[in-house]
């Protein structure tokens, strides 16, 4: 059954956007599989007050990076898709080249593969040339790159809703709604 959503969260900053993408999930009817990268152990410990244990206690399922034998790790075992969230450099550059050497990876190449939708967050600046040649690469396999960037012409100011915003907006690219507003358009305004 694809009722389950791959998260992977790396040691980009931004840990924010893969703590949200797990806690929209419980509002779901999908089971979050979170995958946390070492690097995330610790870049979760220096922005947020959650450990990485507490933080894996709100996905339904949990694995270890190093652990290429997880379900994950399958293209029989059904996904909605994966987000990666936040997603580093150094993860964006093994998705882009096939190097599936941990748990992350691997599902990445899995989901891609199987012509799952990939998410991937990134999360730098600037870009230098080989981010993004590695974003294109990962474009042309099939994956969506969806920077975190907050949109303001909702005119929000609580910081809290535009993380969530941005993450039920990248959800929504794995066919995961949650409570959003829609953007209905601007009224009669043409440009002359
Ligand atoms: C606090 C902190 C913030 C970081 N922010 C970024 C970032 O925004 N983007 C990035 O590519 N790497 C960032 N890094 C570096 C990555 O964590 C590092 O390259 C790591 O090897 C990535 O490994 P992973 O992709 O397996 O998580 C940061 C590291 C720390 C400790």
């Amino acid at each position: 059954m694809a009722d389950r959503v791959i998260i992977g969260m790396t040691g980009a900053t931004g840990q924010i956007y893969g703590i949200r993408a797990l806690n929209l999930l419980r509002e779901t009817e999908y089971e979050s599989h979170v995958i946390l990268s070492e690097s995330a152990r610790i870049t979760i410990k220096q922005e947020t007050e959650y450990t990485p244990a507490e933080l894996e206690q709100i996905a339904d399922e949990t694995y270890s990076v190093k652990n290429i034998g997880a379900p994950t790790a399958s293209g029989s075992f059904a996904t909605k898709g994966m987000l990666i969230s936040p997603c580093s450099m150094k993860t964006l550059s093994n998705i882009a080249h096939g190097n599936a050497g941990d748990l992350i990876t691997r599902s990445a190449d899995v989901t891609l593969k199987e012509r799952n939708p990939l998410v991937v967050m990134p999360r730098e600046k600037p870009l230098n040339r080989i981010h993004l040649e590695n974003m294109l690469k990962v474009t042309d396999a099939g994956g969506i790159i969806m920077p975190p960037f907050p949109s303001f012409y909702q005119h929000e100011t609580d910081f809290d809703k535009m993380i969530s915003r941005t993450v039920a907006r990248a959800l929504s690219l794995v066919d995961v709604s949650v409570e959003f507003e829609e953007w209905s358009g601007l009224e009669n305004e043409v440009v002359q």
